[in-house]
């Protein structure tokens, strides 16, 4: 069995948890995750930087001492655990004693390898970064972080880190893939090769750390002690944990940190004797709503807000579909309830909705025999499901988050399309009892494989599809979906209430006509309204009215002549729901029967349903002129039926 070894960097107690913190813990746990499924003994970290001059005079700023500061605000970090459903091994401290005896071990080996020297210590220093700053990188009298700096001139211990340059570059060049992304890693190199200075690693002017050994008055750089918690939580070397996961496999980390990452940790290893890590992977910084975030624009994103608002795993998804890992991102809410709305209640939630729906109708919720499926409908299904797995893998394994969703939901759109041209209904109809028990069987089996992909990603919904279709152990690892057909006929399978439920946007009471703007930022689920509803001048609708119609993209599955009502086509339209909908339309004077067929039309959708000559319509179509001259209204036809319309 191989092992796989994650960490998240260990935050700074000094303030609250924010979406950056959220951002690395959640890809932590979906890559721990992603290995325990595939088998891997797996170890995921997390913890807190308890010590420095930046929690020193947080504390005194709050009037408590260091400790009580850092147990106070060690505190909502690790809520994050149960709050982003991380499953994280371990959560260290870095004021624990199991920390302080590892950095003082690793001191002393610095020492014994001829390391670490006395000398003295004159230049600038920022709390902000907890780093030293040559002249030559100060910015406007800032560091290039924008923190601010202070002279400091003092008695120090430094780290030789300039005989490591060569080494480090060395070892770069033999280890091609040691950090992620690549120019991130170029970045790196270009600064090994600018040459290197010794490292100031020890202060005396203040005393919130951990003394180094034998020299009164100095504690150990905040940045030693904090880069030495990945090996200290393992139990340092020559615990039985250390032997089974160091080295690391990847350090997550954000791309402001690379340089301690890269650079420092590895130099230290060196010099201790010890393993480095196989790879740092910095991901990129998020903005909110298009700016930076920060605490003095009061702009910072809470995660247990958001996760209160919106749900853990819709976030989570967010965070990691949003952009890819490795680049920026802007956090927006319209932008997750978008997500939300689109790709988990619609593409994903709908297909299981649909499919359980009908498999409960017409098979009493029994997963029937697997059959054949070599009929011509289910081609695509299986060649997305093989894609799929392909690109899956190769996404995972190099930290593609993104591209791994992307993934995933190409099958989901595709098994939305099958459920379309299979069209069971119409089985259940010609009595095909034998292709319907296929299509049924191919539909289960794709959410099965589906629950397993999604599950590092949405660990309470995928299981609970996956428990819905009564999979068991065997079938929920990802080695089950390598081939197709792995779900047992004859069990059970349960429908259920929609896995994703949508978010409802309350647009502004005060929002004029129709044609308002497009809205950027809708307001949070069921927030109360911000202002009385609005009057309406004569023949002008509130915002609030409008918004009351729910608009959505339908796909034509069949139409034929009212038989009662020469004026009329009856239709049977796919609205993204459990079964296909009756519209009757007053559109036979436009349009004949087969062309209508595979048409994406807009479905007032909560219109009452009515009799009309004795058929039940449920919903209209919009459509645009009269008589001969009308035209339906139409979408593109890639938008799959149930995306809502606004
Ligand atoms: N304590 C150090 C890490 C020591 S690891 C041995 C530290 N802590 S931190 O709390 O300031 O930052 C933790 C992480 O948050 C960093 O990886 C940083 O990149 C990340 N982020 C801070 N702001 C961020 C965004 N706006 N967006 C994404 N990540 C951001 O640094």
């Amino acid at each position: 069995m191989s092992s796989f070894y994650v960490t998240t960097p260990i935050y700074y107690v000094n303030d609250k948890p924010h979406i950056g913190h959220a951002y690395t813990s959640v890809a932590a746990d979906v890559l721990a995750r992603w290995h325990r499924a595939l088998g891997d003994d797996t170890w995921f970290l997390t913890g807190t930087d308890e010590h420095g001059l930046k929690i020193e005079q947080a504390a005194r700023k709050a009037g408590v001492t260091p400790q009580q500061h850092a147990d106070r605000f060690a505190e909502p970090f690790r809520a994050l655990t149960p709050a982003l459903l991380l499953s994280n091994d371990d959560t260290i401290r870095t004021t624990e004693a199991r920390h302080s005896q590892v950095v003082s071990a690793l001191w002393r080996k610095m020492v014994e390898a001829g390391d670490i020297y006395l000398g003295t210590y004159a230049g600038w220093y920022s709390v902000g970064d907890e780093a030293y700053f040559d002249e030559s990188e100060i910015v406007d009298g800032k560091a290039p972080s924008g923190h601010a700096v202070e002279w400091v001139e003092e008695h120090t211990y430094f780290f030789r880190l300039s005989k490591y340059g060569p080494l480090l570059l060395e070892y770069f060049e033999a280890h091609p893939d040691f950090v992620k992304p690549s120019s991130r890693f170029n970045e790196v190199k270009r600064f090994v090769e600018g040459g290197l200075k010794d490292l100031s690693l020890s202060r005396t002017t203040f005393n919130w750390g951990i003394p180094v050994p034998d020299a009164d008055g100095h504690v150990i750089y905040v940045w030693m002690d904090a880069l030495t918690n990945y090996v200290s939580a393992l139990g340092g070397p020559g615990a039985d944990k250390y032997d089974r996961f160091w080295p690391a496999s990847v350090h997550l980390i954000g791309k402001d940190i690379l340089r301690f990452h890269a650079v420092y940790w590895p130099a230290f290893l060196m010099s201790a004797g010890l393993p480095l890590p196989q790879q740092v992977f910095a991901h990129g910084w998020w903005t909110v709503e298009g700016q930076k975030m920060s605490k003095s624009l009061g702009n910072t994103i809470d995660p247990f807000d958001v996760v209160q608002r919106f749900g853990a795993e819709a976030f989570r998804y967010f965070l990691l579909r949003e952009v890819s890992f490795g680049s920026d991102g802007d956090f927006s809410e319209a932008g997750l309830i978008s997500r939300i709305n689109g790709e988990l209640a619609n593409d994903f939630g709908n297909l299981v909705n649909r499919s359980l729906g009908m498999l409960d109708r017409y098979r009493k919720g029994v997963v029937p025999a697997r059959g054949r499926a070599d009929a011509a409908e289910d081609g695509p299904l299986l060649q997305a499901f093989a894609e799929g797995r392909a690109e899956l893998l190769a996404a995972m394994d190099e930290l593609a988050f993104h591209k791994a969703l992307a993934a995933i939901w190409k099958l989901v759109g595709a098994a939305n399309k099958y459920v379309d041209v299979a069209a069971p209904w119409t089985l259940v109809k010609q009595g095909d009892d034998a292709r319907l028990d296929e299509v049924l069987y191919n539909l289960c089996e794709v959410q099965r494989v589906l629950g397993v992909w999604v599950s590092p990603f949405l660990p309470h919904k995928g299981p609970e599809l996956l428990d819905r279709l009564g999979a068991a152990d065997a079938q929920r690892t990802v080695a089950s979906t390598a081939e197709w057909g792995g779900l047992p006929s004859g069990g059970h399978a349960r429908k259920g209430d929609p896995l994703f439920p949508r978010i409802e946007v309350e647009k502004p009471a005060e929002a004029p006509a129709p044609k308002a703007k497009k809205e950027k930022a809708p307001k949070a689920p069921k927030a109360p309204k911000a202002a009385p509803k609005a009057e309406a001048a004569d023949g002008v609708i509130a915002y609030d009215d409008f918004a009351k119609l729910q608009l959505k993209v339908a796909r034509v599955l069949a139409a034929e002549k009212h038989p009662d009502a020469d004026r009329l086509l009856k239709l049977s339209v796919d609205a993204g729901e459990a079964e296909p909908r009756t519209v009757c339309a007053g559109i036979a004077g436009a349009y004949a029967p087969e062309d209508l067929v595979g048409q994406t039309v807009v479905l007032l959708a909560n219109l009452a349903p009515r009799k009309i000559r004795g058929v039940v319509s449920q919903g209209m179509l919009l459509a645009a002129g009269d008589g001969s001259d009308l035209k339906l209204a139409t979408v593109p036809g890639d938008l799959p039926p149930g995306t809502s319309i606004s």
